[in-house]
């Protein structure tokens, strides 16, 4: 997708073009390049109209039983179970949605900037110069476009923590002085020197940063013992691959000759938080780090081709023989992992998780069963792509924080497929079980894991319009999942749980597991919401007509839950789409009667997506990470061209002159220090 970097300086201010940070924006698929690459997804027509019929039978047969009919939501198609008891529901007064250089929260509260891009993170960290950047400097300041948040607490306080951040990606054009006017159409990536490339790869990864309260304001802490930076700098942050694909040929390169230790991780989306106080970060699109070709007739080809590699959105390879796969075709093997991080432990080396399975990752979301066992549920965000859950063997045990920390190494992964009938099934990606045998070029679990797309193709997993956050409630047990968008699903093939053809807007799939069993192998999921605006029919939105004019939303990406077991979920690319309003973060209705009610309460400045939102415990506070402010400001009206470092749409959060703008994360209070959304 990197090479649409030449369209930004060929087709110059136009208002047409997708940006070219849409382009390299690692989730952004809606750049030509990315046209899914699911070979599995095309159902027949008689599939599709098996489908549709089934699913209509199951709802007439619903309506017809009993008087339930009237305490569900119109859009409850599955129907088999007993209504919902109505919920504690949200009481904020709506903000109005809307664009502009600035982000805005609803009336009666606070959002304010705890930590941006640049910022010292140690004594000896330099102030942030955007026209002097180094790769020394960086490496000592927060990362660039922050993803991923976690709020791991000091002393179980609500008022002083750690944050865990992902840092995705990288804006080269709103970064660096000059950069924009040298992308040609002929060599995208021409404007990548050395440093600028090393600057890149220290504002990846993440950041742990001590955060606190005091007078009720939050800050950060410059210089905490806990502060740390995690990154993809030549030599830094070695990692430890562990399950089933640590050590094996595939993982194996010329500098880790024992394939068991990776420096870095890549393209770090969303993520989790396990009970036992870690941050699982998840490895999304790393193949556009790749550049070169595969030497003739290897036997990654058919692999490579299935997750994109490689991507060439960067010049990596340029400078470091590792991202040029005619050199060291292993590596992208040793990424498109979960990553498990100790926040508490500066010290601890963070492990690939290999057990949970190798795509692009958008998170992995835990809970806890009744006994103990923990299942994580996870999307591979790509069109076409699946959603997985992981089951771990053993038990998390709330005294034995050792023992937790190796349970996610032995389990047993799974892809879901839809049933039009409202049942789901969870298939065993599992050696030796069905087809994923040697004959089908699965000699191990390794194999499985490392090659867990092909698997999944394999054993008929149902493919989603781009899973992005598929998290728990931790109420009530139900688990939603966020389908961003898929602009390339045809007519013929939509399906009941991907109802919708050329699907701009996306949807929420809600899976209920029997008696809370997350182990079971076979759920019922209907679909919580059709996004979009609903004041439009051909949209085909379903919110309830409850929802206001500013109340709607499209592109779910990432979500969260409150104290209460309440929904909230953050969108990406509203602006893009010419919604005339920015992303940012809506309250979901899932409960009694308001189900299907959305509510606006937050929204980023303009060109920025709202990543990363949690909740502390007290829900008094509500972290934030807006992510690529500036970005896409071609679609605002009031600007009406690309943005570049000379010439944002926005100087979103400094507004000085010559400052860039700054993906930042945002703390919003409640002016009277009460709990959020109530
Ligand atoms: Fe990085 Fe799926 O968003
Ligand atoms: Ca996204
Ligand atoms: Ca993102
Ligand atoms: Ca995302």
């Amino acid at each position: 997708m990197r090479f649409d970097l030449g369209a930004y300086h060929d087709r110059g201010m136009e208002m047409t073009r997708k940006t070219h940070l849409e382009t390299t924006r690692a989730h952004a698929l809606e750049a030509a390049e990315d046209i899914g690459r699911n070979p599995m997804a095309s159902p027949t027509m008689g599939d599709v109209i098996n489908a549709r019929f089934a699913r209509r039978r199951v709802l007439q047969g619903a309506l017809a039983v009993s008087a339930i009919s009237a305490t569900l939501g119109p859009l409850a198609l599955g129907a088999s179970r007993p209504a919902r008891a109505a919920a504690p529901s949200f009481g904020f007064a709506e903000l109005a949605a809307g664009v502009d250089e600035r982000h805005h929260v609803a009336p009666g509260y606070r959002a304010a900037i705890v930590v941006r891009w640049g910022d010292p993170l140690f004594a000896d960290a330099p102030e942030f110069d955007p026209m002097n950047q180094t790769a020394a400097a960086q490496l000592r300041q927060f990362g660039y476009n922050n993803d991923f948040l976690g709020y791991f607490p000091l002393d179980g306080s609500s008022e002083h923590g750690l944050l865990g951040v992902n840092h995705e990606y990288t804006n080269e054009e709103l970064m660096f002085p000059g950069v924009a006017a040298q992308i040609t159409k002929e060599d995208p990536l021409a404007y990548a020197t050395r440093e600028l490339v090393d600057i890149e790869m220290a504002a990846h990864g993440g950041s742990v940063v001590e955060v606190v309260r005091e007078n009720g304001q939050w800050r950060y802490v410059r210089d905490s013992p806990y502060n740390r930076r995690v990154t993809m700098a030549e030599g830094h942050t070695p990692m430890e691959l562990t399950g089933p694909a640590a050590g094996h040929a595939r993982m194996r390169t010329g500098a880790d000759p024992e394939g068991r230790t990776v420096f870095g991780m890549l393209n770090n989306c969303a993520g989790g938080q396990t009970p036992w106080g870690t941050w699982l970060s998840a490895e999304e699109n790393i193949h556009g780090y790749f550049t070169g070709a595969l030497p003739e007739g290897h036997a990654e080809t058919v692999a490579f081709e299935r997750y994109g590699v490689p991507g060439d959105w960067y010049a990596w390879g340029k400078f470091h023989d590792r991202f040029d796969i005619s050199k060291e075709p292993n590596e992208p093997n040793r990424f498109g992992w979960v990553v498990e991080i100790d926040p508490y432990d500066p010290q601890s080396t963070p492990k690939k998780r290999t057990a949970l399975g190798r795509f692009k990752h958008e998170c992995a979301t835990p809970i806890v069963m009744a006994d103990g066992r923990v299942a994580l549920y996870m999307g591979d965000d790509e069109r076409f792509e699946y959603i997985y859950k992981f089951v771990t063997s053993g038990r998390y045990d709330p005294d034995d924080r050792t023992a937790n920390l190796t349970l996610l190494d032995e389990g047993e992964l799974s892809v879901a497929r839809f049933n039009p009938d409202g049942t789901m099934e969870w298939l065993p990606l599992v050696h030796g079980q069905g087809p994923l045998t040697e004959a089908n070029g699965f000699a191990s679990q390794a194999d499985v894991v490392i090659g867990a797309r092909i698997a999944a193709d394999l054993l008929g997993a149902t493919p989603m319009d781009r899973p992005e956050d598929v998290e728990p409630n931790p109420k009530t047990g139900r688990i939603y999942a966020m389908l961003t968008n898929n602009t390339r699903r045809k007519a013929e093939q939509v399906d009941a749980a991907n109802p919708r053809a050329d699907n701009a807007f996306g949807h929420i799939v809600e899976m209920t597991p029997p008696d809370g069993d997350h182990s079971a192998g076979t759920y019922t999921w209907e679909i919580l919401v059709q996004c979009g605006d609903p004041s439009i029919a051909d949209v085909g939105a379903t919110f309830s007509s409850a929802t206001t004019k500013d109340g709607w939303f499209g592109m779910p990406d990432n979500c969260a839950f409150d104290g209460e077991g309440r929904l909230w979920v953050s969108t990406d690319g509203n602006s893009d789409a010419g919604t005339g309003r920015s992303d940012g973060l809506w309250a979901m209705e899932t409960e009694g009667e308001a189900r299907g009610t959305s509510k606006h309460f937050f929204r980023c400045p303009v060109g920025a997506e709202l990543c990363g939102p949690v909740f502390t415990a007290d829900d008094r506070s509500l972290f934030l990470a807006v992510q690529h402010p500036s970005d896409d400001t071609d679609a605002w009206a009031a600007f009406g061209r690309l943005s570049t470092f000379e010439d944002p749409g926005t100087r979103w959060p400094d507004f000085q002159d010559g400052m860039p703008p700054r993906p930042s994360i945002v703390v919003v209070t409640k002016e009277d220090g009460g709990t959020i959304g109530s």
